[in-house]
């Protein structure tokens, strides 16, 4: 018998194709991601007629899907699970609708299920600029009677076979994006997170590798969630030797109950294929994720010098002594001056005032602005730490409003950091928050918000149902209403250093805190994580003191200094405890950024390691761009290692200016750099792309910053 002739729906990038087999009444099937294939290209037949029936299996071919559902055949991980008070607990399809929304880029498919009465809508779209697909799925509830809804993928994608291994990422407050590298094999591969917010210990997000995939070269996939709560990921196993990633919301119990017509909307997932190895999936990454933003005016001005007060003077506040560190930070260089936490009422320490957000007048009995108009005043924004989402029970708010926090009847109220959660999808408390956190926008001259969330979530009930999700988009939605009224403000992300950086706040805010360790040896490894999946200018950087306050150990300014380079900027000390010594060389780094600053952001981010202990991070385009090389502990071999950078132009020659150190004197220990530093020399391209650039002797915690331009 002829098998019945198939259709493809095939989307294509710029080095990317992803290419599903249809059939009216049934999922698309999956059949290809991968490397750009050439206009035209589809497979020979149908996967169905292409498979033999093995050995005690059903007799018909039941492939993997878009969207696999369970107990109709599929005996996978399904990217649903729902049922009605225990009916309807499988699921398949018996329509399939497609419709293109931009040719061969993006495409709307509708799924309908007779029997169980659903309808799965998933979207695809894949930008050729990113070579980012970005997918979304909803389920709608087609029936009367209410459908329970466990789990619901955002997407599910298909891994080839020759996937090898998953780099994801765990931490802990001070301690961000610690990679774990684990190997795919037949048992499932999965993480989960539960506590509330997108969290420092499960980055909604990961990349799978080949064997022979590098930090540039080779195939590797990545896929990243754009939600800022529970989420699970998993890769299975397929009996014809690939793999699934799916990824989504993990769903509390109980949490969703649809009726009918009503819908549930996945959070979006950023998924891309690069050729490129990791350095492409970054790259791929930061473009998509730089298209979701929106900045004030239409687009990001260059990202201004911080000094935030926090690590200076903790909850020390004093108003005298406030405007002399912003008199100190502008004499530095510093353009955005940010006032963090303990200014609100009776906030003199972190046990108490969470809630209560209008200024102390005990500190400050004229309120913040005399010394908001100093600082703008002095040429700087004036930037305002807030919590919105918090309560301390010793609050006037609490004490008010003890039912205003999520909490479960007959359970205990579990503070983290002396605090609980505000509930924020009840009507009333998004009010008072708006409200007050308007009340400081209208009467000062606030430019920033550092937007913090120092807990995680438990207990999060809220009239006695689950109340994760609903806290997320309401979260969500109050950073729209406020800058939808104060259009010109930025937002930070913040959560206890990185504990909510994730593609979908980032569609609200500005910038992320990428860490409360600001140690530079423990920030190579934090903000070489966080620019797997976010471009530099949104990763907060700053020099901060020596000893570094998270971790003890001390650090020169200048590897201070280099490492905070690369993102955005800013420097978290007291200006007015610095020797002039060291006043000298924050001010040469604040210059520098300044005038790299235009390299740096919105181009290409290329990182690699270079043997034990070294690891480099590139910025700009290869005809022109910032090398920072940056060793976090002594070298194991007498002669430092050489950096190949496989991206330079092997036609050009580069020019070579060393930014710091920037003297032959501070470079004299061999004559190639010495004469490099101090006499305009050239290297080649192909040398540097396949030999590598030879580093001056570095001293165990040390950064050495170049500039490479492509000479005529
Ligand atoms: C945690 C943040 O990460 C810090 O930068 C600082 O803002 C504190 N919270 C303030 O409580």
């Amino acid at each position: 018998m002829s098998a019945p002739p198939s259709r493809f729906l095939t989307l294509n990038g710029t080095h990317t194709t992803l290419l599903l087999e249809l059939s009216d009444n049934k999922a698309p099937i999956w059949r290809y991601w991968g490397e750009r294939l050439p206009d035209g290209t589809v497979p020979t037949c149908s996967l169905d007629s292409e498979r033999a029936v093995p050995s005690f299996s059903l007799d018909t071919n039941v492939p993997l899907t878009i969207f696999p559902t369970f107990g109709v055949g599929w005996y996978g991980a399904p990217a649903l699970l729902a049922h009605r008070d225990g009916q309807a607990f499988a699921q398949d399809f018996t329509r399939c609708d497609i419709t293109w929304v931009r040719p061969s880029e993006a495409v709307l498919m509708s799924l309908i299920d007779d029997v169980a009465q659903i309808k799965i809508e998933i979207s695809l779209n894949l930008d050729p600029k990113s070579d980012t697909l970005t997918c979304k799925t909803s389920l709608t509830n087609l029936g009367d009677q209410p459908l329970d809804v466990h789990w619901l993928a955002a997407a599910c994608l298909l891994i080839p076979a020759d996937a090898k291994t998953i780099r994801s990422y765990t931490g802990r407050h001070n301690h961000e994006f610690d990679l774990q590298i684990d190997a795919l094999s037949h048992a499932t591969w999965q993480r989960e997170n539960r506590r509330g917010l997108t969290s420092h210990d499960c980055v909604p997000g990961a990349v799978i590798c080949v064997a022979e995939t590098t930090c540039h070269t080779g195939p590797a996939y990545g896929a990243q969630l754009a939600w800022s709560g529970n989420h699970a990921a998993r890769v299975d196993h397929h009996q014809d030797g690939s793999y699934y990633w799916q990824l989504g919301e993990w769903l509390a119990p109980g949490e969703v109950r649809l009726r009918q017509d009503q819908s549930l909307i996945s959070p979006e997932l950023l998924a891309t294929f690069s050729p490129n190895g990791l350095n492409g999936i970054a790259q791929n990454f930061h473009t998509a994720i730089r298209a979701r933003m929106t900045w004030p005016g239409g687009s990001m001005k260059p990202r201004p010098v911080h000094l935030n007060t926090w690590e200076g003077v903790y909850f020390g506040l004093d108003q005298a002594a406030l405007m002399e560190m912003a008199s100190g930070a502008a004499e530095l260089g510093a353009e955005r001056f940010v006032l963090d936490d303990g200014w609100f009422h009776a906030r003199r320490n972190d046990q108490a005032g969470l809630g209560d957000w209008w200024v102390d007048t005990d500190v400050f009995p004229e309120g913040l602005t005399p010394l908001a108009n100093h600082v703008v005043g002095l040429g700087m924004e004036f930037g305002l730490w807030v919590e919105p989402e918090m309560v301390n029970p010793n609050s006037d708010l609490f004490r008010a409003h003890p039912d205003w926090a999520l909490q479960i009847a007959g359970r205990p109220l579990l503070t983290a950091r002396n605090q609980l959660v505000q509930d924020l999808a009840n009507p009333a408390v998004f009010a008072y928050l708006l409200k007050h956190v308007g009340a400081l926008l209208d009467a000062l001259p606030i430019s920033y918000l550092k937007w913090d969330h120092n807990r995680d979530l438990t207990t999060a009930g809220s009239g006695g149902l689950p109340a994760y999700r609903g806290q997320v988009l309401a979260a969500y939605r109050l950073f729209d209403a406020i800058r939808q009224r104060w259009p010109d403000v930025e937002i930070e992300a913040c959560a206890g250093g990185g504990g909510r950086i994730d593609a979908g706040i980032i569609q609200h805010t500005h910038r992320f805190w990428t860490s409360d360790c600001i140690d530079a040896v423990s920030r190579v490894s934090i903000q070489s994580g966080f620019l797997q999946f976010f471009p530099p200018e949104l990763m907060g950087s700053h020099i901060g003191t020596s000893p570094a306050h998270s971790t003890g150990r001390a650090q020169s300014m200048d590897f201070r200094g280099g490492v905070a380079l690369g993102g955005h900027f800013g420097i978290e000390l007291d200006p007015r405890h610095l020797r002039l010594s060291e006043k000298e060389k924050v001010k040469s780094w604040v210059e520098l950024y300044k005038s790299l600053r235009d390299t740096l952001h919105i181009r290409q981010t290329w990182q690699g390691d270079a043997g034990d202990g070294l690891h480099w991070q590139a910025q700009g385009n290869s005809a022109d761009f910032v090398l920072s090389a940056f060793r976090t502990r002594p070298n194991p071999d007498r002669y430092p290692p050489k950096i190949a950078l496989p991206f330079a132009d092997p036609r050009a020659r580069y020019s070579i200016t060393w930014l710091a150190p920037n003297s032959g004197a501070q470079l004299n220990d061999s004559n190639f750099h010495r004469a490099t530093a101090t006499t305009p020399t050239t290297i080649s391209g192909a040398w540097l792309a396949r030999s590598g650039l030879a580093l001056p002797l570095m001293m165990g915690e040390d950064a050495v910053v170049l500039k490479l331009t492509a000479v005529p």
